[in-house]
């Protein structure tokens, strides 16, 4: 989600900073956004000088301190709650007090990050969607303790971004996860009982709901490692047995299946 998140925000005319731990896979994150440039220009949708105002927006670090002077930061790391929390602490040390500082979670609560910071007021959640460029949907997300100045200023934030942001409160899976899991989860156990193939589940509920793709080729676009945490999390939170991951997609998981990140999933890329 990083690369895709620096290419909106730098669209929207703002200022970027790309920081992942490595130097290099912050390069790669830009170096993902220019390719992905570079074909809107040679598809005529974008100008060459725009692609180059959106680069030059952008810049790559592996140094959490550079982001000292940011007015917002978005936490996109791996969907795992004491993950997020240790960098929730770290953060709140070093980017200024008057910084908001939100998640780009799919279904973790937003009020633990929060609490893990001295400014519980400035924190929320700012969920976008993948591919982030091309989905026009944000969920600004209000835990508890988030006051109304910070709600409204993210919210402000997703339309500069050129985005129609949705408010919901801090439950599990937001709106759209905790609707569109059970329905990715019983998929997979259609497929798992030997109903129909894959490719024909996928082909009937693009056919037969108009939907841009079917649910195994969603899995894999979201990553079966994202898609187990988000149903693991909506599961632990409200206890639906529609929500309780189907052993097969655990199961790839612990094989490294995670789908299109490793170029195998429920099919190969
Ligand atoms: N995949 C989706 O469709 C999707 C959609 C919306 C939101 N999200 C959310 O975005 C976040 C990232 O998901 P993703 O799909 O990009 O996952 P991903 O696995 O592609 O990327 C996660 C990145 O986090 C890095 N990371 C792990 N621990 C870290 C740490 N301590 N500090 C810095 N970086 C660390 C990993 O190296 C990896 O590059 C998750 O919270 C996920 O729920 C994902």
């Amino acid at each position: 989600m990083g690369s895709g998140l620096a290419e909106v925000i730098a669209k929207g005319g703002m200022n970027v900073i790309v920081r992942s731990r490595q130097q290099a896979s912050a390069d790669a994150m830009v170096a993902a956004v220019a390719k992905g440039l570079d074909k809107q220009v040679e598809k005529g949708r974008l100008s060459a000088e725009d692609r180059d105002a959106v680069m030059s927006r952008i810049t790559a670090v592996s140094d959490l301190s550079a982001l000292a002077d940011c007015d917002l930061v978005i936490e996109s790391v791996v969907e795992d709650l004491e993950t997020k929390k240790a960098l929730f602490r770290e953060l709140d040390g070093i980017v200024k007090p008057s910084a908001i500082i939100a998640s780009n979670t799919s279904t973790l609560p937003v009020i633990e990050l929060a609490m893990s910071t001295g400014r519980p007021d400035k924190v929320c959640g700012i969920h976008f969607f993948n591919p982030a460029p091309a989905m026009p949907l944000v969920e600004i997300v209000r835990p508890l303790s988030a006051d109304d100045a910070t709600i409204a200023a993210a919210t402000e934030f997703a339309k500069s971004c050129g985005k129609g942001p949705v408010q919901v409160l801090d439950r599990a899976g937001f709106i759209v996860n905790a609707l569109l899991f059970p329905y990715l989860n019983n998929a997979i156990r259609m497929w798992e009982q030997g109903t129909a193939s894959m490719e024909d589940i996928d082909a009937a509920m693009k056919g037969g709901c108009n939907f841009p793709m079917g649910p195994f080729a969603l899995l894999d676009l979201v990553g079966l490692d994202t898609s187990l945490a988000i149903l693991d999390a909506l599961y632990t939170e409200f206890r639906d047995p529609n929500y309780a991951a189907v052993p097969t997609l655990r199961r790839m998981v612990a094989a490294g299946k995670l789908g299109r990140k490793t170029k195998a999933g429920f099919y190969s890329y």
